[in-house]
Parts: C-alpha cells; structure tokens; sequence
C-alpha cells in the first residue's frame, strides 16, 4: 500500500461523518433543506409534489382520505395509467429516441430500448395478452428472470389494467404455485432458461412443475425463448404461446392505456411474513407510481439525461420501484443485467459502469462486501469517473463496508444513501438525501420529509437516543401497502396490531409497525438494527424461518426442525437449521444432502441452510417454546444468554459443541 492510502484509511478509520461534495449540492434535485419543514407543515399537502410528477388524466378530489384507518387512499377519484406514465408521455414529449432500457445479457450479448422501442413492445405485448383473454383486474403471473421481456410484461399489464404478480426466477416450482393459487392467477408469462454463471438453466421445467400445483385452471401461459439454441428442446403445450410469435401476430398493434383509478391496484408482490403462508401485498396505482417517482428523483437525484443502474433483480420490490416504476415514469435510462457480478470476472459491475458510463448506481451491502473481499484491484481497473451518487438497500451497511465503497467505487466524490425500506412501504422511508444530508456510515438517517418514523420502546412510548427500540411510522405515506390480498384481517394484525388503539378511528391512534429494531441519535439519525420477527435477512433477502422450517420438516426422516439467522461475513445473516431426526435416521449421512435439497425445491436456492445441525433435542422453555435466541448465540459463537428458563438446560452446550466441530 502506498503511503498516502495508509494516512487516508487512518482517517476513514476515525471519520464518523461525511458531506456531500458541493458540486453535488450545486446540481441536486433536492438541495434545500426547508423541505422538511415545508412538508411537515403541509401535511398532507406536500405529497403532492410526488403526483405532480405524473401525468393524470382525472384530477384527484383529495390527497388522503384518512377517513378509515388503517384503510388509507391516497389522491382519491384520481385517474391514471402506469403504462402511459412510464413510457407514451416521453413519446409524446419529444424523448422518443431516448434510452429507456440498456440491458447486457450474462453472455456479452446486448439489447437497447429506445422509449419508442418500448412503447412499441408494451403495446404489442398488451394486445396479445387481450388476445389471451386477460381482463382488467385479472392477476398476470410473471416467473421471468431479468430479461427486458419482464419489464415489458410489467408495463402491458398495466396498460391493460390487470395487476401483474412477479415471482422471482430463482423461487422454486413450489414457491410459483403457491403464489398464483393465493392470487387467483390464470395467467402466466415465463422463459425457457436463463444464463447462471455462463450455464443455461431450465427454467420451464421448473415453471411447468410449478403449474401442475395449481389448482384452477390456468387460460394462458405465454413463454419467451431466450436460450435459442442452448434451450432444452421443450415442446409448448396447448395453452403454452410462444412470445414471439404473439408479438408477431399483434405487429404493430396499439392498445389504449386503461383509465385505472388512483386507488386501482397496480401489482401484487408476496414476500415473507412470520407465518409459513407469504403474504401479497397490494400496492396501487396513484400512490404507488407517485411514491416511486418522488423517492427516484429527491433520493436517487435521477434526471432524464442519466444512465441509472440499480444492480437488483426485478423479481423483488427494489427491482419494481427503482429499475422499472421509478426510473421509467421519470423517462431516464435504466440499465438491466441478468447475470452475477463475477462473471467471467469480478469486475463484471465495474466493467459494466464504465462501459454505460452510468451515472448512479443502487445496490446493496452484501454486495459491496463481496467486493471488498475480492479486492480493490477490480475496481481500480475501470474508469468509474462517471458515477455521481451511489446507493445501498436490503440490509444494514456497517460502516467499514460504507467507506470501502464510498473510496474504492465512488473515489470519495459520491454521495452515499443508505435507504430503509420494504416491500410494504413501496418506496424509500428513511434516508438522507443526498443534496443536503450530512452522513454518518452505518445510519440510515432521518426519516424522509413527510415521513414521521420514531423509536419506542414495548409500550409505544418514544426512547431515548442511543438506546434500542422498535421502528415505528405514525403517520401514512402513499406508497404503503393498502392491504394484504383479500386479507384485511392479516394486514392488521401483521402491521398494525403491536401499537395501535384498533378500535379507534382517529388515524392518531394508528401506528405502522415494520418488525424492525433500531436507535436513533441526538441529531435524528436512525440505525437500523435488524428484524424482531422470525424473519431473516440472506443477501438482502428476506426469508421466513417458518416456510424454512416446514421445507425441512417435510423432509423424510426429519422429526423437527428449528431454523435461525447467523452472522455471515458476506450474505449479512445465513441460515442455521437444527434438526431432530426421526427414529432410525440418526446415522443417515445423506440427510443433511436431503435437507438441503429439500429447501432448495421447496423455496429456492437463496434459502439453502449453511449449516445443518443435527440434534437429539432442541432448547425449549418449560412451556415448550423453541428458545431461538439460544440459537442465535449458538449460530453466531456468542456467549450464550441466560439458559436458566429452560426445560433442558444442557442441551445448548451439546448444539455447541455440535456447531463448533463443523466449523
Ligand atoms: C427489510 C425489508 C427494501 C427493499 C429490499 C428489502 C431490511 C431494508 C435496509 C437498510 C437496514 C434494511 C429491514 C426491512 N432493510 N433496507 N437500508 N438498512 N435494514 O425489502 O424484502 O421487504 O425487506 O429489509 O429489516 O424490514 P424486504
């Protein structure tokens, strides 16, 4: 190492806050800090600097209709289409021949999209799903893996009205059915395969394997070949269509945009609740769409002239709102990549900004942690010079890894948000922003303007700065989720329950509870400090240690299972199952293999056990409650917490012992 990089990582080591560059400041969306203030006192008027982004062809009668807690509306007798806000207004607007979607195939291979290209493609591909049969409010399926035919299915449905239900390409056959049976989709749009690491994958097989679970009908199963060549040879069945040759049919084919109402659901996305059932949750059209283009613009700062590139796949919320909503309906240039970020190489990102000169770039921290293990080197190698703001989300940032990528990949001239949010929230809720927040690595920072987060302890009363509590949002914001599909009942008592008076309607009673623990300090900045649910956090991912458990249990030759999250240098958290066989099995070498495979069919293989313990019991309490925290302490090598509730004490150090000798 050069001398002068000892002294600047001395310095890093000790900087616990940083500012952004006034060259940043000077070009910013969002640089004025009476923007909180603006908001807070014109509450909930403010939200209509996010609708003023889009295009509406109904005026909205009010902003927020608060009138039945926890049912929020937002900008309601609104009317507009998602369709047309992403993509035909930029056509109109003189930005047809802009770059709307840069995608790089794993291979090399690339496709350019001009806004024109997709207006073409969407209207195209909203006419053949008609054909099929879709109507408005039918829910469309898409398995599909990160080719631009995703973002295209996206914008059709919306087009047409009927609410899209993505489900990520590296779920299972199980995951697939279970989605479109909670949803009541007939409809599914999917791709023979895909590239995995320079590797074809069967991705219909799996698809067709989910399709035998379902138990309706099913109209209508459109398939895009990507593979050509290296496919599997794959014969349709007779509701199976052949992408292309729908395209073909309906060539040159307008649809016109569905007048959707503001409050109109726009897509159903299921993610991973304590229970081993996921939860669909529904976001809309006015507040949604709103939402994704305000938090892009004053968050991301992305201006149309921009190449943007968030690295996440658009099977999960990060991929809805800030590769496909967000950025379109803002009429920039968003880059898509299908592949993994090491191959051929580990510069594959850093290759890929220099080769788009991208502009602003949004991953997320276990990324950036595998970067840091594969070295600088691969960085230094490519001219980065273009970024100008950079971005993180899914997990905490420890402040190591925040300074590794604001010197390696933003050469200490980018901003860096760390953004909190979820699935339910539909877009960014707490984060500084970039032109006026000063940051401080490894705090998210202060809840957006016309957010109000705060930290409470049990009983709801607000704690003091520094000390841990629980992640709570007073106040509505129109992203949120507007309920859990067809289950009114489940969205209350998942979000709404912990610290709200249920009985009450004054929206003052009501408090959103996110499941997560944080603390906040003097000046207001907030640390997220994980889930306090039985969820777990794998690369960013969230996954419910119960699905886990029940893919485990259903397993031959397993008894019982209890599965937690351990600490994991790069993934964050890593998944820890201790099991009790079954009579018999106790010697069986290839269930561990089984257990694994188990979990890999039953959810996906993001979700594959690190470790498998096998155990004669498990720490439960007198009452026969699994002690999971014990686990947690056994996973992590911590020393353990107090054992002395437990029914059969000695059981820990045994498991300890376990874990110890298998790593
Ligand atoms: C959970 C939500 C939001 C899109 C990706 C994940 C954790 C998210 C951060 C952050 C610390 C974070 C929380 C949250 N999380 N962002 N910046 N710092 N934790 O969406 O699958 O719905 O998961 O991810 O625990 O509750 P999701």
């Amino acid at each position: 190492m050069a001398d002068g990089d000892i002294e600047l990582e001395a310095r890093l080591e000790e900087q616990a806050e940083f500012e952004p560059s006034a060259e940043f400041v000077a070009q910013a969306n969002v640089s004025d800090p009476s923007i909180y203030e603006e908001f807070e006192e014109n509450w909930p008027e403010c939200w209509e600097r996010a609708a003023d982004l889009l295009d509406w062809d109904g005026d909205y009668d009010e902003v927020l209709d608060d009138s039945n807690p926890p049912f929020y509306e937002w900008f309601t007798g609104g009317k507009l289409n998602a369709s047309s806000n992403c993509v035909d207004r930029h056509v109109e607007n003189g930005d047809k021949n802009r770059v709307a979607i840069k995608w790089e195939g794993e291979l090399g291979e690339t496709r350019t999209y001009t806004y024109q290209d997709l207006y073409r493609e969407v209207n195209e591909f909203a006419a053949a799903l008609r054909a099929q049969g879709v109507e408005e409010d039918d829910v469309v399926t898409l398995y599909m893996p990160m080719i631009p035919e995703l973002p295209i299915a996206m914008l059709a449905c919306a087009r047409i009205g009927a609410p899209h239900s993505v489900v990520f390409a590296g779920f299972s056959a199980e995951a697939l059915a279970t989605r479109m049976n909670s949803a009541d989709s007939r409809y599914l749009v999917t791709c023979d395969g895909y590239y995995r690491r320079g590797d074809a994958l069967d991705h219909l097989d799996k698809a067709n394997e989910g399709l035998d679970g379902v138990d309706h009908g099913v109209e209508s199963v459109v398939v895009v070949d990507r593979l050509g060549d290296d496919g599997f040879g794959h014969d349709l069945k007779g509701n199976q269509h052949d992408w292309s040759a729908l395209m073909d049919e309906h060539d040159g084919e307008r649809v016109a945009p569905v007048e959707r109402d503001a409050e109109d659901m726009l897509f159903l996305m299921y993610t991973s609740g304590t229970t081993g059932q996921p939860k669909g949750v529904k976001h809309t059209t006015g507040g949604y769409l709103s939402y994704a283009a305000w938090t892009s613009h004053a968050v991301l700062d992305i201006e149309p002239e921009d190449t943007y590139w968030c690295s996440a796949d658009i099977g999960w919320i990060t991929g809805h709102s800030y590769i496909v909503y967000g950025p379109l309906a803002l009429g920039t240039t968003t880059v898509m990549y299908e592949g993994t970020p090491d191959y051929p190489t580990c510069d594959r990102l850093w290759e890929t900004v220099e080769k788009y000169a991208v502009d602003i770039f949004y991953t997320a921290p276990t990324a950036i942690r595998a970067f840091m293990k594969w070295g600088k080197k691969f960085p230094e190698s490519r001219d980065l010079s273009s970024l100008r703001l950079l971005g993180t989300v899914g997990e905490p940032i420890n402040p190591r890894a925040w300074k590794w990528y604001h010197k390696y990949i933003g050469n200490e001239d980018c901003p860096i948000v760390d953004t909190w949010w979820q699935t339910e929230t539909g877009g960014m809720m707490i984060t500084t922003l970039p032109g006026i927040g000063t940051m401080k690595p490894g705090a998210a920072g202060p809840p957006l303007p016309g957010v109000d987060a705060q930290i409470v302890d049990t009983n709801g009363e607000e704690v003091q700065p520094g000390r841990a509590g629980y992640l709570t949002v007073n106040k509505p914001w129109p992203g949120m989720l507007r309920t859990l599909y067809k289950n009114d009942e489940r969205y209350i008592s998942e979000y709404w329950r912990e610290y709200s008076d249920t009985d009450s309607d004054d929206p003052d009673d009501w408090v959103y509870f996110p499941e997560d623990g944080a603390k906040i300090d003097e000046d207001g900045y907030i640390t997220i400090l994980g889930r306090v649910d039985d969820v777990i956090n794998v690369s960013g991912h969230r996954l419910g240690t119960m699905e886990i458990e029940s893919a485990i249990v259903g397993v031959e030759g397993v008894a019982e299972a209890a599965v937690v999250g351990g600490d994991h240098e790069i993934k964050g958290e890593a998944v820890y199952a201790y099991v009790i066989t079954e009579d018999g099995y106790e010697g069986d070498e290839d269930l561990r293999e089984r257990i694994i495979e188990g979990v890999n069919d039953g959810i996906g293989p993001i979700a594959r056990p690190e470790k498998v313990v096998f155990t004669p019991e498990l720490p439960k309490t007198r009452s026969g409650k699994i002690m999971r925290r014990l686990l947690e302490d056994v996973a992590n090598g911590d020393e353990l917490g107090n054992t002395s509730t437990l029914r059969n004490p000695e059981i820990v150090e045994e498991i300890e012992a376990k874990v110890h000798a298998q790593s």
